[in-house]
C-alpha cells in the first residue's frame, strides 16, 4: 500500500465553546476526505483556518493584521480559511479586504467545510442553513470529556449582541442525536459532557427537520433523559438564561447527583433600567431572587456571571445597580468586559454611548471588589475535600483536574490519574486556582 502522507491543519479558535466545538467538527470533516494533521507550525500547514469570534470589536480588527501575517509565513500552495462568526458577517467582505482569503465559512455553514475548501474564493455564510440534525464525523481535543451541542442558534435579540445576526435563529438538536452523540464520547472515554447552547434552559421551543413525535418539552426533561445514560457521571452545561431558570429547572439541577453543581447566570448589568434597554426580559429583583434560591437549594454551589459596563445610557447610578448585585451574589467567577458597540444591533444606534474612559474606569473598580470577594472565597476553600476529574497533564510531575463545583485543582501526580475522579483535600489557594492533595 502507498504510504499517506497526511496534510498538516493550523487552526485558531476564537471565541466561546460553540466555535471549540465547530473547530473540532471541521477537523472531523476534513478528515472524512484527506487525512489531517495539527501542526502549531503555521509555516508548514497545507491549510489554515481561523475560527473567528465577533462579540466584541477587538478580535475583528485584529484579524486582518493576523490574515496579512499568516499570507506572508504560508508555505506555497497553502490555503487560508476564515469561519465562525466574523466570517457570518462580514461575508464577501473578508475577501474583498483580504484577498489572500481563500474562503469564507460562516457559523452555521461549518459541515460544508470539503465544499468550500476545493471552489476558489467560495463564501458560505447562510445563517438560515440547519445544521440541527447533521451527522458530523467523530473528532475530540480530548477523550476525556465531551462537548454537545444541545441547540444551535439564539433566538433573543439582547440589543448589544451580534449573535444572532452570526448564528441564526434559534434550532432545537433532537434528542435521539444527542444521546447517541453523548453515548458514543462515553463509549470513547469520557465520563463528563458540556452540554452547548446560547440559551441552553431555553432548549425545546423548536425543533428542525428531522425531529421525532417524543422530542423532550424543555431542557428539564433533556437532562432526565441524558441523565440516563449510562457511563456518563457528570453533566455541566453553558450557557443557560436567567429567564429560564424556572423552579423545576433549579430543582433538577439542585438533586440530580450527575449535575454538577456549577451554574452560569449571566448577569450582564445590575440596573432594571439597563436590563431593559439591553432587552434582557428580567429585572435586578428577579436576578436576585433566582440567585438566593439557587444558593438556598444548593450552597456549595459556584455561580458565575457575565457583566457588561458602559452599555449606552449607563449612568453612575446604574453601574452602582451593577455593585449592588456583585455584594449580594458574590459570584465565584465574572466575566467582565466593557461594551463594544457592534454592526447589526441595536444598542449601537444608541446616541448614549458611554466614554471609554467613564467605562473603562468602572470596570476597574468592579473587577477590584470582584478580586477582594474572590480571594475570600478561594480562601475559604482551604482544607476543603473537593471531587476531582483529571484531565489534563501538567508540566513539573503535576495534574489538573476540575472539582465538581468547577474549580481548578492541581495535584502532584501522572498518568495514571488521568480519567480518573477522586477526592483531593486542598492545601494551597489562590485567585485562580486550587492545590492539593489525593485522598
Ligand atoms: N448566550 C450567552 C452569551 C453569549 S455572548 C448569554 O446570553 O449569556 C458572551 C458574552 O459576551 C455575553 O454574555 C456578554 O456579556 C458579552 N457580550 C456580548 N455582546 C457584547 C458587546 N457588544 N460588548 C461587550 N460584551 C458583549
Ligand atoms: Fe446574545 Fe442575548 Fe443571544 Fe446571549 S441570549 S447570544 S447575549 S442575543
Ligand atoms: Fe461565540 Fe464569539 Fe460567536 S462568543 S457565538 S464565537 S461571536
Amino acid at each position: 500500500m502507498p504510504e499517506i502522507t497526511p496534510k498538516k491543519l493550523f487552526i485558531e479558535t476564537l471565541g466561546c465553546a460553540m466555535n471549540q466545538r465547530d473547530s473540532e467538527h471541521m477537523i472531523a470533516e476534513l478528515n472524512r476526505e484527506d487525512t489531517y494533521e495539527l501542526t502549531d507550525h503555521l509555516n508548514e500547514a497545507d491549510l489554515i483556518l481561523i475560527n473567528t469570534c465577533s462579540v466584541r470589536e477587538k478580535p475583528v480588527s485584529k484579524l486582518f493584521s493576523e490574515i496579512g501575517i499568516f499570507n506572508k509565513h504560508r508555505k506555497e500552495g497553502a490555503k487560508i480559511g476564515v469561519c465562525g462568526c466574523t466570517a457570518s458577517h462580514l461575508g464577501d467582505e473578508v475577501i474583498r479586504r483580504a484577498p489572500s482569503v481563500d474562503f469564507v465559512l460562516g457559523a452555521r455553514n461549518v459541515s460544508r467545510i470539503n465544499e468550500v475548501l476545493h471552489r476558489p474564493h467560495a463564501v458560505e455564510v447562510d445563517i438560515d442553513y440547519d445544521e440541527s440534525t447533521y451527522a458530523f464525523g467523530e473528532y475530540r481535543n480530548t477523550p476525556l470529556k465531551a462537548m454537545v451541542n444541545i441547540t444551535i442558534g439564539c433566538d433573543k435579540s439582547c440589543t448589544y449582541c451580534i449573535v444572532p445576526h452570526t448564528r441564526g435563529e434559534e434550532i432545537s438538536i433532537p434528542h435521539a442525536l444527542i444521546v447517541r452523540e453523548i453515548t458514543k464520547a462515553v463509549r470513547n472515554g469520557a465520563r463528563e459532557v458540556m452540554l452547548l447552547g446560547q440559551n441552553v434552559n431555553g432548549y425545546g421551543r423548536r425543533f428542525g427537520a428531522g425531529a421525532g413525535e417524543d422530542e423532550p418539552r424543555d431542557f428539564t426533561e433533556l437532562l432526565l433523559v441524558i441523565s440516563r445514560i449510562d457511563g456518563l457521571e457528570r453533566i455541566r452545561f453553558q450557557s443557560p438564561h436567567p429567564l429560564h431558570m424556572d423552579d423545576a429547572f433549579l430543582h433538577e439541577f439542585a438533586t440530580n447527583p450527575k449535575i454538577c453543581k456549577q451554574i452560569h447566570v449571566p448577569l450582564q448589568s445590575g440596573s432594571t433600567r439597563i436590563l431593559r434597554a439591553m432587552k434582557r426580559g428580567y429585572t435586578q429583583e428577579n436576578f436576585l431572587e433566582r440567585c438566593a434560591k439557587i444558593r438556598q437549594l444548593v450552597p456549595e454551589a459556584t455561580i458565575s456571571t457575565d457583566v457588561i459596563v458602559g452599555f449606552p445610557g449607563e449612568s453612575e447610578e446604574d453601574f452602582e445597580a451593577t455593585m449592588e448585585v456583585l455584594e449580594a451574589v458574590r459570584f465565584d467567577q465574572m466575566f467582565s468586559f466593557k461594551y463594544s458597540p457592534r454592526p447589526l444591533t441595536e444598542a449601537a444606534e444608541f446616541t448614549t454611548q458611554v466614554e471609554d474612559a467613564v467605562a473603562g474606569e468602572r470596570l476597574r473598580r468592579l473587577q477590584a471588589r470582584h478580586n477582594e470577594i474572590l480571594d475570600e472565597v478561594m480562601g475559604a476553600q482551604m482544607g476543603r475535600v473537593h471531587r476531582v476529574y483529571f484531565d489534563e497533564l501538567k508540566s513539573g510531575g503535576r495534574i489538573a483536574g476540575r472539582a465538581d463545583d468547577g474549580k481548578l485543582v492541581f495535584v502532584e501526580g501522572s498518568e495514571e490519574l488521568l480519567g480518573q475522579i477522586r477526592d483531593v483535600e486542598i492545601t494551597r489557594t489562590s485567585r485562580a486556582a486550587l492545590d492539593g492533595r489525593v485522598v
